[in-house]
């Protein structure tokens, strides 16, 4: 999910960042990050279906690490993996735009499990970048999924965070926003999405 500020490079760039262990192990004190380019409304893979992540290892860890700074690249504060041209049900959180440790979050296998209430406002999309949209969600969700490790948790979240689950959840499903937009808005959107494609600039 996108900012208020979209502001979003695809770029492919590398960022080195210091490693946990500075122990005297072979191991190298810095590990390298990957920044993926994300993927643009129009790629078959938004809209296919996700396999659900059944292998917790260190592969999974520093694929959420890559999609976590890949988030903050972009100035998001969600990422799904169909978003990275990955057909898994895994998705990164972090509302605190990466100023709160506590405030990041795996979603592997996620599902709602309890929700209430309502509220409207505007949503925007890394895939979709610089449109935006009304779109009503639920005010407070309850979520159940796994964290990076296989662990099982349950989380309640609220306003923006609550919007930031519906939302990553919904690109687990091959759901974009703008689905949930008047005819008239979305057709607007894909209309100027194609004259962008036509110049070569989506
Ligand atoms: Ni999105």
């Amino acid at each position: 999910m996108a900012t208020k500020d979209n502001s979003t490079s695809s770029e492919p760039v590398s960022a080195a960042v210091p490693g946990a262990g500075q122990s005297a192990s072979a191991q190298p004190a810095v590990v390298r990050t990957k920044i993926y380019p994300i993927t643009k409304y129009g790629a078959p893979v938004l809209e296919a279906r996700t396999k659900p992540v059944e292998k917790f290892d260190d592969e999974l860890a520093q694929l959420c690490e890559d999609m976590f700074a890949s988030m903050y690249a972009a100035s998001g504060v969600g990422l799904a993996a169909p978003q990275i041209g990955l057909g898994l049900r895994l998705a990164v959180i972090d509302v605190s735009l990466g100023k709160n440790p506590e405030a990041k979050l795996v979603l592997a296998n996620p599902e709602i499990i309890q929700f209430e209430g309502e509220q409207r406002e505007e949503e925007g999309c890394l895939s979709l970048p610089s449109f935006r949209g009304n779109v009503a969600r639920p005010q407070y969700v309850t979520l159940r999924a796994q964290d990076a490790t296989g662990k099982t948790y349950e989380m309640k979240g609220e306003g923006l965070l609550a919007r930031a689950f519906c939302h990553e959840i919904d690109h687990l499903n091959g759901v974009l926003f703008i689905q949930y937009l008047g005819l008239l808005k979305r057709d607007l959107i894909r209309r100027r999405i194609r004259k962008l494609q036509k110049a070569g600039t989506w």
